[in-house]
């Protein structure tokens, strides 16, 4: 699609995306927790970091691949999991998952997504990893690591900050609820935007029907509008360390706690047996008055082992964002709005183009910068704004 060269940044896609979304979709993608401070923190500790670049280095040469336990990604980036994103989208998760494949870079599927998990991994030749929000009893656990061994899942994601709901006053006073409900101030939502009504909504709703909880535990759940049998978050709050260890013995691929802020867990994560973690405050989306997880990574890095690899997501809407965290010791960054944005704007075209605006901003900004490989941005390349000590 060629205007969407003119949508420049990321910002350029937000800013279309907010035009396009009714107000209860735009609520739910951008919307944050109580007063927004986690969200708009996740933001803007990027600007009290800046960096010292280096000059004549040669960087003709430039790649920004790594890789993580063998397999090689295109980018430091992926997509981090984002639930219902069908909401944004008609078959988006579908989207995500080939858009990253042929992206190379990684996927996470949301156990609260709606396109069953095996048919997403089809999409991906099997390189989805997959989150999941778990309930603190094994017996329930059990069957949905089945599932995900019988799907070639070889990473799990488990999301440790969600044990409740948490205040979403944005949503409450919109009306949006999950398990979702109509409502008048819905319908009326819809109305106003008849783009998304006829292209998402009513497509989807002809297509397959009111959408399911696909991916939540063994088998496919019942429709987004019914509860699911213990409710969509029951005994999310049981959940603990002792799960995470049991889980381990259990569970034969990768373990990725996503959600730790605290050193403490951080180090409680390595003795579970993890095998990452990573740094997030969800988007701003939980526990709200949090510092950033660009904050946060520092001591995180400095609490496991040198090689232990430290993901982070947050916030991350620049390339020179994915290099701040790169050299502060993350391994990779993921991202939940960025590709949702461009979904709203423009399909699976709209995904790829938010991928190729971040490829494109790395590429400058590593060679400004004077690195040619992302293993040689390092943290003697930062400082933090307004004072002279190195990080
Ligand atoms: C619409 C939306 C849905 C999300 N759903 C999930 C989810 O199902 N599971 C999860 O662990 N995190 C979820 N998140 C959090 C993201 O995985 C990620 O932590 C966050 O979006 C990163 O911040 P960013 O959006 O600023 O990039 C969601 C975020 C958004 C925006």
């Amino acid at each position: 699609m060629s205007a969407l060269k003119n949508f420049l940044s990321i910002a350029d896609l937000e800013r279309e995306a907010l035009r396009r979304m009714p107000a209860c979709v735009r609520g739910y993608v951008c919307g944050g927790t109580e007063d927004g401070q986690s969200l708009q923190e996740s933001r803007h500790h990027f600007g009290r970091w800046g960096f010292v670049h280096r000059g004549l280095r040669n960087v003709e040469q430039r790649s920004t691949k790594v890789s993580l336990w063998g397999q090689e990604y295109s980018l430091p980036m992926g997509f981090a999991p984002t639930g219902f994103s069908a909401i944004v989208m008609h078959d988006c998760d579908a989207a995500l998952a080939s858009v990253a494949r042929e992206a190379q870079i990684p996927f996470i599927i949301s156990g609260a997504s709606t396109v069953p998990l095996e048919r997403l991994q089809a999409e991906s030749q099997q390189r989805c990893w997959y989150q999941a929000y778990l309930p603190g009893d094994m017996e329930r656990v059990r069957p949905l690591l089945d599932r995900l061994r019988k799907a070639q899942i070889e990473v799990l994601v488990i999301t440790i900050d969600t044990c409740v709901a948490a205040n979403r006053e944005n949503l409450q006073r919109l009306r949006f609820t999950v398990p979702f409900q109509f409502s008048g101030k819905l319908l009326l939502d819809g109305m106003l935007h008849p783009r998304w009504s006829l292209n998402v909504f009513l497509r989807t709703l002809l297509q397959q029907g009111i959408p399911r909880f696909a991916n939540l535990a063994h088998s496919e759940g019942p429709a987004i509008t019914q509860n699911p049998s213990n409710g969509f978050r029951g005994e999310r709050d049981r959940l603990s360390w002792e799960h995470i260890r049991a889980i381990r013995a259990l569970w034969p691929g990768k373990l990725v706690l996503k959600g730790v802020m605290h050193p403490d867990d951080a180090r409680l994560a390595v003795e579970s047996g993890a095998d990452a973690l990573i740094v997030s405050t969800h988007g701003g989306r939980q526990l709200d008055g949090c510092i950033s997880p660009l904050q946060a990574l520092p001591e995180v890095k400095a609490a496991v082992p040198q090689d232990f690899p430290v993901l982070i997501d947050g916030g991350f809407r620049r390339g020179t964002d994915v290099l701040k965290a790169l050299a502060l010791g993350a391994r990779m960054v993921f991202t939940g709005r960025p590709q949702l944005f461009g979904a709203a704007v423009a399909g699976r075209d709209g995904i790829r183009h938010a991928v190729s605006i971040f490829r494109s901003e790395l590429m400058t900004d590593m060679a400004l910068l004077g690195c040619a490989h992302m293993d040689e941005i390092t943290a003697d390349l930062l400082r933090p704004v307004g004072e002279t000590s190195r990080p």
